[in-house]
């Protein structure tokens, strides 16, 4: 019996990366998990999304710890489809103990040249999507006097970052967000964190397109081109941590040990956190 026993946790962003991680963490702890994912490509965006084989490879993972999983295919911009995926969740397995907002996406422009459906996109996914999510859970775990919420920011939540003008106002807002509601929910049982990741070993930023921005003189740069700049970005000079090392952050915030830590954020950061 792990030490989430008894417990549903929903997961956005659950087809690969850091969601993947967090649901098979969350089932290694005996919860069942509803993976969400929208698995297919955001037009806007210059890599592509999970797709549906990803999303059940999770699915299939979670099952592997003796778990029961619901893969859901849905959008976090849709707030009728994070609704129906909680109440799918209180149906099928019992109630929803735990929300990880994690689904993100990120792109890079000068805000000079940043497009309006870039923007939108942006804030749509990032921002509103974190809550569609909460709105969607929060009423239920209300109602049972008990819930833990967590939110993926950023280190660009921090700070500023020159191209990521609007993926960095997301990320401020998610942390806004949370804080607010932490204090809406004080009394309620139910606590609102956020983690803050540093560069994170993903599809989000090993791709050519980003890759080009990092080294422009290299005709096609690699994973080890940017390997070095990459690493110069935190002070601990790694170039990515792995989606586990937040995984850890979050096991922690939905714990019972985490019970009076709310409104926190967490920075994930190798140091960054330390020149804020
Ligand atoms: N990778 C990094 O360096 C890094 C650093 C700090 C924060 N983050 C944040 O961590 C979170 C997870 O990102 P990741 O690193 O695992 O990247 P990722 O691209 O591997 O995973 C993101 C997942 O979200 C899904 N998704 C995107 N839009 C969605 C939508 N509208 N509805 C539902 N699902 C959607 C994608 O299909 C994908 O499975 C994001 O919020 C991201 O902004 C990432």
């Amino acid at each position: 019996m792990g030490e989430l026993s008894g417990r549903v946790a929903l997961v956005t962003g659950a087809g690969r990366g850091q969601g993947r991680a967090h649901a098979v963490a969350l089932a290694d702890a005996s919860a069942d998990v509803v993976a969400v994912d929208i698995c297919r490509d955001v037009a806007s965006i210059h890599y592509p999304m999970s797709t549906e084989n990803d999303l059940a490879e999770t699915v299939q993972l979670v099952e592997k710890s003796g778990r029961r999983a619901i893969g859901i295919t849905a959008d976090v911009r849709d707030s009728a489809a994070m609704e129906a995926a909680a109440a799918r969740a209180i149906a099928e397995l019992g109630g929803l103990d735990i929300a990880i907002a994690n689904a993100g996406i990120c792109g890079f422009n000068p805000m000079t040249e940043l497009r309006r459906d870039q923007w939108d996109d942006m804030l749509a996914i990032n921002l509103t999507g974190v809550f569609n999510t909460f709105r969607a859970v929060v009423p239920h775990m209300v109602e049972r006097g008990a819930g833990r919420l967590v939110a993926t920011s950023s280190g660009a939540g921090k700070s500023g970052l020159p191209n990521l003008a609007h993926y960095s106002a997301t990320k401020w807002g998610v942390i806004g967000f949370v804080k607010s509601v932490a204090l809406e929910l004080a009394q309620t049982g139910i606590t609102a964190n956020v983690v803050c990741p540093a560069t994170v070993d993903t599809p989000m930023v090993h791709n050519a397109p980003l890759y080009s921005i990092f080294a422009p003189d290299v005709a096609e740069p690699d994973r080890e081109t940017v390997r070095p700049m990459y690493a110069a970005m935190n002070p601990m000079r790694v170039p990515w941590i792995d989606p586990e090392d937040v995984t850890h952050a979050v096991m922690f915030l939905v714990s019972d040990k985490a019970r009076y830590i709310s409104g926190e954020t967490i920075e994930i950061s190798a140091a960054g956190s330390a020149q804020r």
